[in-house]
């Protein structure tokens, strides 16, 4: 893992992904530890952020590191037409790593062949968003003890859900089955379904919520995401399809935990956000512990 990008899931074997995994549990026990003092680390986002960004902020500070970058890019040169080429070649010199946020696909691979330092895709459009994947990973392992032969039932949008994407490459090496529950407009796209008909992975697909929730491990809710509809009235028809409420829990597995990567609009419903199963908050807490561990392995520092 030294000195290499992160840009997609599949970059990393299932023995890195289990290997970060160990050593963000190391930071969870001891998260102050000044191993990155001396570095620094640009975070370039093109695109609105808080759990991103702040986490990993926050995981460069506990490690005794320092961040330059933007929040947005009409502040850098940027918006005076400097490519983006230019700009990573320009944040390479300042930093030894960078993170970067971009609404473009394959934006986070480009910059990775024209950095001269590792690039840690902080989520590419609707791509891939591998660094939420593996504090998902550790949400899931930390809470059913295990990551082998879940069934995870994926909510919401599934066709633009870029969290969705990496988290479902990453647990094809577990076993799992899944039920992917979308309207027909928001559907898991087919590229995906593919994927796991080669590894022999079982899914189901539905449009109900209630009925198809009930003996899953994992429910993964997600935002329908305005910013990815090129017209607005296709995202109203589907903005509230799916509300998770309370009296949904009934009849749950009592192992069962809701996972949401945030933010949320209304997709859950806050009467949820005081049940036990509910886990969303600690899920973006475990952010900090598993960007210290990608960014330590990443440096060659652990
Ligand atoms: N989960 C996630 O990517 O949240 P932000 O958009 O707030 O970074």
């Amino acid at each position: 893992m030294k000195n290499k990008s992160l840009v997609s899931i599949a970059d990393y074997t299932k023995e890195e992904y289990l290997e970060i995994l160990r050593v963000a549990a190391e930071f969870e026990k001891n998260p102050v530890q000044k191993i990155l003092e001396g570095r620094v680390v640009a975070t370039l986002f093109f695109e609105p952020s808080t759990r991103t960004r702040l986490s990993f902020e926050s995981a460069v500070n506990r490690l005794g590191g320092r961040v330059i970058g933007f929040t947005d890019s009409s502040s850098s040169s940027v918006s005076k037409g400097e490519t983006l080429k230019d700009t990573i070649l320009t944040v390479s010199n300042y930093s030894d790593l960078i993170v970067m946020r971009h609404p473009l696909e394959g934006s986070a691979r480009y910059a990775s062949e024209v950095a001269t330092v590792p690039v840690i895709n902080a989520g590419d459009g609707a791509n891939q968003h591998p660094t939420q994947c593996l504090l998902d990973l550790f949400s899931i392992q930390k809470t059913q003890g295990t990551l082998e032969n879940l069934k995870i039932s994926m909510v919401g949008d599934l066709k633009y859900g870029r969290t969705v994407h990496s988290l479902l490459m990453a647990m094809s090496y577990f076993n799992p089955t899944f039920n992917f529950i979308a309207p027909d407009e928001l559907k898991m796209p087919e590229e995906y379904k593919l994927f796991l008909d080669k590894k022999g992975i079982v899914y189901h697909e539905f449009t109900e919520l209630a009925e198809n929730i009930k003996d899953s491990d994992i429910i993964y809710m997600t935002r329908v995401q305005r910013e990815r509809f090129a017209d607005p009235l296709e995202y109203e028809k589907v903005k509230n399809v799916y509300i998770l409420k309370n009296k949904m829990l009934e009849g749950t597995k009592d192992n069962m935990k809701i996972l949401h990567p945030l933010p949320r609009v209304n997709e859950i419903s806050t009467d949820v956000d005081s049940n036990s199963k509910a886990y969303y908050f600690p899920q973006a807490l475990n952010g900090v512990y598993t960007r210290q561990a990608i960014m330590a392995k990443i440096l060659g520092l652990k």
